[in-house]
């Protein structure tokens, strides 16, 4: 069995020459490849998120040595699940809090694993700190706004220079109305807050990926937020903002803001339009949260894992088809610590299955979904 180092040593073009299913690299002999393996034979990337927050809460998994092995075991890439936000990161106005962030960037790094920076700004009031929704602005608010932006995202940037590879430099700012939501800061600095937040991290770190991230999916009843999301797109070009890619976050399944909308109502076509219209403004595609809500399926185990699993590998299909996609993140590996078991929770209370790995750490097949996807799909140019 090879090691994880070997593994990564052998690059793409070793790995294809290992005819990669079935093949044991860097893991269990009996699971086959990693994930990120067969990614990688692919000219892709596979990674998860991964909370800090107290043990033994759902987004503090960073603290059982089980899930901080199976990252190991399957990721090439980890992501903050909140630890660069502002709620996290900035406890007040003047200070930085990077002790539960470098965390994680530390076990990366001595992991041999890339990072992803999520998240500069989340345009999202609910997100925002209390203090910045009361910041007292003065006379020259715009000044102020700018002034605190700036700060932020050039100390975050500078701090991570050279070992985030890649940032979603704003998050979420497209409702499902298609409207541009607003926050304190672009109350003061209109929509260009999004072009000043893009533009800092350019010169912060010129070598690093920049995305704009959200949540729009492919379930009927997000054709407003997609709408809203490619004329901001086409906005940011026009303004010759730096940005490189659309983060696709992927939360598929059962939709989030609508339950009657979800397994059954997935619109490949109009989704494909408007990936091709993204592509077409000369962006990448990043899947950078993916998972899969199973919150209206049937309680049985088997039915619900197969479902999840069967949705998952279509999807992933479709994005895969955009030799644009290069990276696949998933919002968490194994359910115990998925996120949706404490947001929306099902009715009849049963605990949700919307990740690879179950809450023993045993494969799902919703594993075996991704796994496939990858090995079908084309190597990257
Ligand atoms: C979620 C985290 O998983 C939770 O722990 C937290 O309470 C709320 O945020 N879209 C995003 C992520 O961009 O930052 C969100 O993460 C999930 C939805």
């Amino acid at each position: 069995m090879l090691t994880r180092r070997q593994t990564l040593a052998l690059g793409a073009g070793g790995l294809a020459a290992l005819g990669a299913p079935g093949f044991a690299l860097g893991r269990d002999e009996d699971r086959g490849p990693s994930l990120h393996a067969l990614a990688q034979a692919k000219g892709m990337r596979f990674g998860s998120a991964v909370g800090v927050s107290p043990p033994g809460t759902i987004s503090g998994a960073f603290h059982d040595p089980q899930y901080r092995q199976l990252l190991i075991d399957e990721c090439g890439v980890l992501v903050h699940e909140n630890e660069l936000k502002w709620y996290v990161a900035r406890p007040d106005a003047e200070t930085f809090d990077f002790e539960r962030a470098d965390m994680i960037m530390d076990f990366a790094e001595e992991n041999g694993m890339e990072m992803r920076g999520h998240t500069l700004l989340w345009h999202h009031t609910d997100w925002f700190p209390d203090w910045i929704n009361n910041h007292d602005f003065g006379s020259r608010p715009g000044t102020e706004a700018e002034r605190m932006l700036t700060e932020h995202v050039r100390t975050m940037v500078e701090r991570y220079k050279g070992r985030i590879y890649s940032w979603d430099v704003v998050n979420e700012t497209i409702d499902e109305a298609g409207r541009f939501r607003q926050t304190p800061l672009s109350r003061h600095l209109g929509e260009e807050v999004i072009d000043l937040a893009f533009h800092i991290a350019r010169e912060a770190d010129p070598a690093a990926e920049l995305l704009y991230n959200d949540y729009m999916n492919w379930e009927a009843g997000y054709e407003r937020q997609q709408e809203g999301v490619l004329r901001l797109l086409e906005r940011l070009k026009a303004r010759g903002a730096p940005i490189d890619g659309l983060g696709v976050q992927g939360h598929i399944g059962s939709g989030n803001y609508d339950y009657s909308t979800g397994f059954d109502t997935a619109r490949e076509d109009t989704w494909r339009q408007f990936l091709d219209d993204v592509v077409g403004l000369d962006l990448s595609l990043s899947v950078t949260e993916f998972d899969v809500h199973d919150k209206n399926l049937p309680a049985d185990i088997e039915i619900r894992d197969r479902k999840v699993a069967e949705l998952g590998r279509r999807y992933l299909d479709l994005m895969f088809s955009y030799p644009q996609t290069k990276d696949l993140l998933v919002w968490g590996m194994a359910d115990q610590y998925s996120w949706y078991q404490e947001h929306w929770v099902r009715e009849d209370g049963v605990a949700k299955r919307p990740t690879p790995y179950d809450e023993n750490f045993q494969p799902k097949p919703l594993r075996q979904a991704i796994a496939d996807a990858l090995i079908a799909a084309e190597p990257r140019p």
